[in-house]
């Protein structure tokens, strides 16, 4: 019958004494006194509200007090924590949160940009305004209605398309290196629509002129060396609003949080138009 008594290893006897000395010195730490909790860093967040539900109230601006202390470093942590902890009522957009999905685009501190990848301003004198991405419908809080944006990028067929029965069903379409990099700059783009909402044409247009964001991929399809529509796709494009309502204010490359540049992509569309 095997004995079921502990048995020390050996090797034990060698570490015994050192394991003393370790006990020894953690009841020293135990006698020392406690570190005092480093003061909190009030941080003030003041955020746009609005309620779908009760459409008798206006819009407000709602300020609630974040310790830094206990934040993550980014405003998307700070919404976070405001919702976890104080305020289960707000609401935003967020997935990924690390700058790939795009769905936590807002205007915070004047800027649209990525909450998740944008640092808190750690100066607790002065609070963080956010609002919801600028001249859009507001679902609620901080999330806009995309729908017609969305639409939007849906009309330019964002995809590849083969004008030969034959090849339109093919798995594969090979593409030189050089023909790829073309698209470099291009199929980064998330569709966050921070370019699209910071753009003064967009706002005052954004039924018929297609904004930065969507323009852009619409170009990226143009200069796809396998596509077959150019010609087709750049015909949708000359009235007077769907692409040439853009001013070249270049506000779109300034707000890309993906650092793209979807203003010299119009610009090159324009060019287009105009030799092809
Ligand atoms: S460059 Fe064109 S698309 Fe970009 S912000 Fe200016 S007007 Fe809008
Ligand atoms: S171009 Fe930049 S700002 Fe515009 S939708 Fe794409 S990633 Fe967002
Ligand atoms: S959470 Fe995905 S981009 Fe911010």
């Amino acid at each position: 019958m095997l004995a079921l008594r502990k048995r020390h290893h050996p090797a034990l006897a060698s570490v015994r004494p050192l394991l003393g000395r370790f006990r020894l010195s953690t009841a020293a730490t135990a006698e020392k006194k406690p570190e005092s909790e480093p003061a909190p860093r009030l941080k003030a967040f003041s955020i746009y509200r609005y309620d779908p539900d009760k459409p008798d109230s206006k819009p407000r601006m709602q300020t609630y007090q974040v310790d830094l202390n206990r934040c993550g470093p980014m405003v998307l942590d700070a919404l976070i924590k405001i919702k976890n902890e104080i305020d289960p009522t707000l609401t935003f957009r967020r997935s990924c949160r690390e700058g790939i999905c795009g769905s936590c685009s807002m205007n915070i501190g004047g800027l649209n940009t990525l909450a998740c990848i944008k640092r808190i301003d750690t100066n607790v004198s002065k609070t963080t305004k956010i609002y919801p991405l600028p001249h859009m419908f507001v679902v609620k809080d901080l999330v806009p209605d995309m729908n017609n944006f969305y639409e939007q990028y849906r009309s330019i067929k964002p995809y590849l398309r083969k004008k030969e029965e034959a090849e339109a069903g093919k798995d594969q379409y090979y593409q030189s290196i050089k023909d790829r990099e073309k698209l470099d700059g291009l199929y980064e783009c998330i569709l966050c629509a921070c370019c699209s909402t910071s753009c003064p044409s967009y706002w005052w247009n954004s039924n018929k002129f297609l904004g930065p964001a969507v323009l852009m991929q619409a170009y990226r399809w143009m200069i796809d060396s396998r596509d077959d529509f150019k010609k087709e796709r750049l015909a949708e494009m000359t009235d007077e609003f769907t692409a040439l309502r853009c001013h070249t204010i270049m506000n779109c490359t300034m707000a890309c949080p993906k650092h793209l540049n979807p203003g010299k992509a119009i610009a090159e569309i324009k060019k287009m138009l105009v030799t092809n």
